[in-house]
């Protein structure tokens, strides 16, 4: 185990995946941990991130200097190099030069932690104080044009840091510099694989439920509760209980796949509820987009809880600890909402059949540790077939933000064709992993004049809009290749007889969305 401890950087998650991606398990902890705490759970390595304060600012995080004594090695970037000079009595000093971005660096030495870098190569910085003198005992390694101690080493007391971020993508040879310091420095084996998540987590979860225990999970059919519920089923067999809610929005063959793969590569016990007639009905006249969000969430609840009465009602009235409810949940929203450890209860309203009013579930969430590309890998693992692991993700109200204007079948039916031959040309070019999401937007309300052999055509235009993203908190519009947009614009208005203009979405977000609802 390798501890990141996070001090307010936008980096400590990209560190914690970057010391996976060393094969070492890692997880973040926040700045406010005492030492005492951290050593406590005897880490390997302990890694100070960077952070946005001054070392010398009112109100600037700090950590007790014992973390620098203890024995264990720590590793400093940015601001925590800066913390480890000034903690072992070293300088650090508004130089009054800063850098931001791409910094050229000079290795002097390169000792342990920068052997065989470049002489000269790109980091990404952001600091505005600088280390002017390593603490004794350190070797200098780095420098730049402004700061002449950009990275240091005391070998012998297993202490290193450099001033620059090595975790981001710009910084050449960041990743083998992290790894100098966890396998040379920190002596850390690389032995954390997805197969050791697995075996992990699937005892864990026999942990948690126990022999008796039943488990209900709602498939959305994205990757994160395919993955989540087939880790739990790996543990408990059929005492987990899927529950897919088809509530009519989804995509062409969706169902379906989920019927057929998910089922044929776990072995779960999947119960495909058509509510189809129910959502379409309650959305029926609604055309503004929160109405249509608000009516999709209430009628989810009440079906996934009509299914959950039935799954787990029996075993409830006889008073056993029955109710886990399995969850999809990713690290970056655990960290993102200040959790920690340990397991949650939340409590279900419980209006329909008969179960007690305070049946409390308890959470089940596997992949509390895990970033969405390992959920992925563990998906692989465990024999999920391609089409959910690599699946692009998609709202909960499916189609139905995805049509401007009246949800109905016939407007879903449209809509489901043409997305279908966008989704097959992007597959077919290759590019499913290039592109973050790729909705396919009906515009219902609006006509268009178009021509086709002779005859004046009356119809609809849809809208594409592939979009690269990372969290999609930002995203920019996918530059597609011109002749699969082309392809893509044939098929759809030959294919699709309502459908006679195909127009592509060049917004990034912000200012836009990526939905358009
Ligand atoms: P926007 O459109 O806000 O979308 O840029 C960001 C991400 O969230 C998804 N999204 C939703 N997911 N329920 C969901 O479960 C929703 O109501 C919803 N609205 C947007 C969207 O697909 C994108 O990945």
């Amino acid at each position: 185990l390798v501890l990141v401890v996070d001090f307010g950087a936008q980096y400590a998650q990209l560190i914690a995946r970057r010391v996976r991606e060393a094969r070492v398990y890692s997880e973040i902890v926040p700045h406010t941990m005492p030492v005492s705490e951290m050593l406590a759970r005897r880490p390997k390595a302990i890694i100070l991130s960077g952070g946005p304060s001054s070392v010398y600012a009112e109100s600037a995080p700090s950590i007790d200097t014992a973390v620098f004594t203890a024995g264990t090695p720590v590793f400093g970037m940015c601001y925590g190099f800066q913390l480890m000079a000034r903690g072992l009595g070293g300088e650090v000093s508004p130089t009054g030069a800063r850098e931001y971005g791409r910094t050229a660096v000079t290795v002097g030495r390169g000792g342990t932690l920068l052997r065989d870098v470049p002489l000269e190569h790109t980091v990404w910085m952001s600091h505005g104080d600088s280390v002017t003198a390593a603490p004794a005992g350190f070797d200098v390694l780095a420098s730049t044009a402004t700061t002449p101690v950009a990275a240091f080493e005391d070998v012998e007391r297993g202490l290193a840091g450099v001033q620059w971020h090595p975790e981001v993508l710009h910084t050449e040879h960041g990743q083998a510099v992290l790894e100098h310091f966890l396998v040379d420095i920190a002596h850390c084996r690389q032995s954390w694989t997805m197969v050791n998540i697995v075996d992990e987590q699937v005892d864990r979860i026999r942990e948690q439920i126990g022999e008796r225990g039943q488990a209900i999970c709602a498939l959305s059919g994205g990757v994160d509760s395919a993955v989540a519920a087939a880790l739990v089923q790996r543990a408990i067999g059929d005492r987990l209980t899927c529950v897919y809610v088809d509530h009519g929005l989804m995509r062409k063959g969706e169902t379906e796949q989920i019927e057929r793969d998910f089922v044929a590569s776990t072995g779960a016990d999947l119960r495909v509820v058509d509510a189809e007639k129910q959502f379409l009905d309650a959305l029926a006249g609604v055309s503004d987009p929160e109405e249509k969000r608000k009516i999709i969430g209430r009628e989810f609840i009440r079906v996934f809880e009509a299914a959950e009465a039935e799954v787990l009602g029996p075993a409830a009235a006889e008073g056993e600890k029955v109710a886990f409810l399995v969850q999809g949940t990713l690290y970056p929203d655990v960290v993102e909402s200040g959790g920690g450890a340990g397991t949650s209860n939340i409590k279900s309203h419980h209006n329909v059949g008969g179960l007690p009013d305070d049946l409390e579930f308890e959470l089940v969430e596997p992949l509390r540790t895990l970033f969405k590309d390992e959920v992925r890998l563990v998906g692989e693992q465990l024999g999920l077939p391609a089409e959910i692991v690599w699946r692009h993700p998609f709202p909960g109200p499916g189609l139905g933000i995805r049509i401007v204007g009246e949800v109905t079948r016939e407007r879903l039916d449209i809509l489901r064709e043409a997305d279908a031959i966008a989704r097959e040309e992007l597959t077919r070019a290759g590019l499913d992993r290039d592109i973050w999401q790729f909705p396919v937007v009906l515009l219902a309300d609006v006509r268009s004049v178009g021509v086709q052999g002779d005859h004046r055509t009356y119809g609809h235009p849809v809208v594409l809009r592939p979009v690269t993203s990372e969290d999609a908190m930002t995203a920019d519009w996918a530059r597609l290749p011109y002749d699969v947009l082309e392809r893509i614009s044939t098929r759809i208005t030959n294919e699709v007889g309502e459908i006679n203009r195909v127009t592509v979405d060049i917004t990034s977000k912000p200012p836009g969305t990526i939905e358009w609802e």
